[in-house]
């Protein structure tokens, strides 16, 4: 269609036009932040932008109240609405040390002149941020960040699309204002970092930074894509009282609706305060989210009334904070590991520092663009700042995630510092470290001529899912790779070891240090029992790169035997009819059939795989799918939190009902099974119109209900 100039449009065609770009921009803004593949380029963007401006500026009337004009950039426009709190939303009072807690409680019977019996509850200290709602008549009208305390800013759009925040309760008291703490699980924080990084968008350093950065957006609708989550814990103005303790209290809010924390408890001392804190403290890397602490309240009301406030803490509450899981320290050199697939991992060397309680010396520095404070996109992170070795890094931890250096102090870097110079060479080995074009990795040409490599991909090979030989693990994998007497360097060594340790005189292994006679003969029966190998596990062992257990499975399907295997990978070339063969498979691309075909046609490869295969029985694989099962040959997709079952146990169970699992969401997706924090997987499905239910549907649908 051609556009019709701005100076010929009549009033009603200028109306019309200023809704539909209004909400085209929208939805292009939607794309670009919630991280679905923008639909539109930059310039055309910029172009719908300028003549979104060129009308209103000819019809100043008509400017909507959602016009794009008034979105700033990145979507982000000047700012919220203010909302001054009619309850002031205070902070706590900090403990550090045990002798603190016996000050606190001293304190509160000092001022109550109490000697009684006195009661505490002790609850995990959430590290989000806080957030007011209000309900009036049962219906939720307004919700508000913390601010100052005596004005935050109006998120109520932002607030309805978490789930764990009700729109209405029943049976509330006529004026209801819940506070408590905005959150991001582990899971979801990775999970939408990786997104994010995917689609070249901003990644955030920790789960309350995404928390805050997620609820803190103009635009709701990405509020909504994100998986935000909510404790209850406190309250505001109120109409009528909730209970008579703050214990009863915390349970009706648990009637209306509200998650409250199932770790909150009742203690009656300091002592059972401090055993609390312990017990909260130890579980605390495996609670999924992050806490900073244990919060103690009075559990009187009455008697928090008396209490009342300092100028901006409760006397009657303290937060008593765990050793922070951030902590700043000096990075004192920045080693280069080398991986199976040659990938070049640049690790924090770093002065040892305790973070949340673990001493921590190595943190991952992810790859060479992070180091230079740029994304995959070549957008900043951190400001564009990037890390030196002698700089004072911030590390961050996170449960059981390995340790990241999330940032860097400029104020304290070293005078004649120097940037970073990432290897382009492998360190390991000294071939060629090459990106490849879209790769954020540098890897190592060397292939197996590169010791790091070779010795990760003996590990693979002997791990759970590939050979799993008892009692060679990937220490003993370490030690025999560098054995003069008993080298294992590829595979096939391993099949060998038996007959060479026998020639081997007084140095057999039997009478090393570490080894007698029975682990011996029983390290070698477990060698021997893998001999007989099915061809899936035996195709995921060679370890290539993209080709992973379902990738093997799906190989080991098609061809059945190695010989069929090895027939068609090998003679695939330029188009011929074997790579078509390859490429016809369903759940072969491109990048993974290349990837087969490279590792036969590589000389040191090929023979390394020869030599091993002619030492094995592999046995054939024989797919039997459960053709009457209700999924049988769907294709099904897994989005968000599962709660009944792991990702990987999900999958496994699907595919053994003969459903092809798949990452993404296509048109030729059949189900979507989406659980909590689902996201873009979500939104394309129903874009797509492709069915979409919850697990316990999906469980009732393959009769596990
Ligand atoms: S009670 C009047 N309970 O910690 C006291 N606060 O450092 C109201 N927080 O601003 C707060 N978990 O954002 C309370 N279980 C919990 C909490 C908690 C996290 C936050 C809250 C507060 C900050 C104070």
């Amino acid at each position: 269609m051609v556009e019709k100039a701005v100076e010929h449009l009549s009033e009603a065609e200028a109306r019309d036009e200023l809704a539909s770009l209004s909400r085209v921009l929208s939805e292009a803004n939607k794309a670009y932040h919630t991280l679905d593949a923008p639909e539109i380029s930059d310039a055309e963007y910029d172009a719908l932008k300028r003549r979104n401006a060129a009308i209103e500026a000819r019809f100043p009337t008509l400017k909507r109240a959602d016009s794009p004009s008034d979105v700033v950039g990145a979507g982000v426009a000047d700012g919220f609405g203010k909302v001054p709190h009619r309850v002031r939303m205070l902070s706590l009072e900090n403990a550090f040390e045990d002798s603190d807690i016996d000050d606190f409680v001293d304190r509160i019977r000092k001022y109550l002149n109490h000697s009684g019996p006195l009661e505490f509850t002790a609850e995990p200290k959430i590290d989000g941020l806080s957030l007011s709602l209000r309900y009036e008549g049962g219906q939720l009208v307004q919700a508000a960040t913390r601010g100052d305390g005596e004005v935050g800013e109006n998120v109520t759009a932002n607030a309805r699309t978490i789930r764990d925040i009700p729109q209405a309760i029943e049976n509330a008291p006529g004026v209801l204002e819940v506070r408590g703490e905005v959150y991001m699980s582990h899971a979801d924080f990775a999970s939408l970092n990786a997104r994010q990084a995917a689609a070249g968008g901003k990644t955030f350093a920790n789960p309350r930074n995404a928390a805050a950065g997620s609820l803190r957006q103009l635009d709701a609708t990405i509020t909504a894509g994100r998986p935000l989550r909510f404790f209850a814990y406190a309250w505001g103005d109120l109409s009528s009282p909730l209970a008579s303790t703050q214990m009863a209290a915390i349970q009706r809010l648990t009637d209306f609706g509200f998650q409250t924390n199932p770790l909150t408890e009742i203690c009656d001392s300091p002592a059972s305060l401090l055993t609390h804190y312990r017990s909260i403290e130890q579980r605390r890397a495996n609670l999924g989210y992050d806490i900073d602490g244990v919060v103690y309240k009075v559990n009187d009301l009455g008697l928090q009334a008396r209490l009342g406030f300092r100028s901006t803490t409760p006397r009657w509450a303290i937060a008593h904070k765990f050793p922070a899981e951030l902590a700043w320290t000096e990075l004192l050199d920045v080693d280069i590991q080398v991986g199976r697939t040659g990938a070049l991992s640049p690790v924090a060397r770093l002065r040892p520092v305790t973070v949340g309680g673990v001493v921590v010396s190595n943190a991952t520095l992810h790859n060479e663009d992070y180091i230079a404070g740029r994304d995959s996109k070549g957008g900043e992170i951190r400001g564009g700042k990037d890390i030196r070795i002698g700089d004072w890094v911030q590390v961050y931890r996170a449960g059981d995630v390995i340790p990241k250096v999330a940032d860097v102090d400029l104020s304290r870097r070293k005078d004649g510092s120097q940037s970073f110079d990432f290897p382009k060479i492998c360190p390991e080995c000294g071939s060629p470290a090459v990106r490849e074009e879209g790769d954020s990795v540098r890897r190592c040409t060397g292939g197996l001529i590169c010791p790091a490599q070779a010795v990760e991909r003996l590990k693979h090979f002997v791990s759970r899912s590939a050979f799993d030989i008892e009692g060679l693990g990937a220490k003993q994998v370490e030690l025999f790779f560098n054995d003069a007497d008993l080298p294992v360097k590829t595979p096939a060594d391993i099949f060998t070891l038996a007959e060479r340790d026998a020639a081997n005189g007084l140095k057999r292994l039997k009478n090393r240090d570490g080894f007698g006679e029975t682990s011996v003969t029983k390290l070698f029966a477990a060698i021997e029992a893998k001999r007989s190998i099915p061809l899936d596990r035996l195709i995921f062992a060679l370890g290539i790169r993209h080709v992973g257990e379902v990738a093997a499975q799906v190989l080991a399907r098609h061809f059945s035997t190695w010989e069929a295997f090895e027939a068609t990978v090998g003679n695939a070339q330029d188009g011929n009819a074997a790579w078509q063969e390859l490429l016809s498979i369903d759940g072969v691309g491109r990048t993974m059939a290349q990837s087969v075909v490279a590792a036969f046609q590589n000389e040191q490869e090929r023979r390394a795989i020869d030599d091993l295969v002619q030492r094995l029985r592999v046995l054939p694989v024989i797919w039997t799918a459960a053709k009457e099962s209700p999924v049988a040959g769907k294709t099904v997709v897994f989005t968000g939190t599962l709660e009944k079952m792991t990702r990987a146990e999900a999958k496994a169970r699907a595919e053994a009902l003969g459903a092809k699992v798949a990452g993404s969401v296509s048109a030729k997706t059949d189900l979507l099974v989406a659980g909590p924090g689902a996201g873009s997987k979500a939104k394309e499905a129903a874009r797509l119109g492709v069915e979409t239910i919850d697990e316990d549907a999906w469980l009732a649908l393959i009769g596990d209900a």
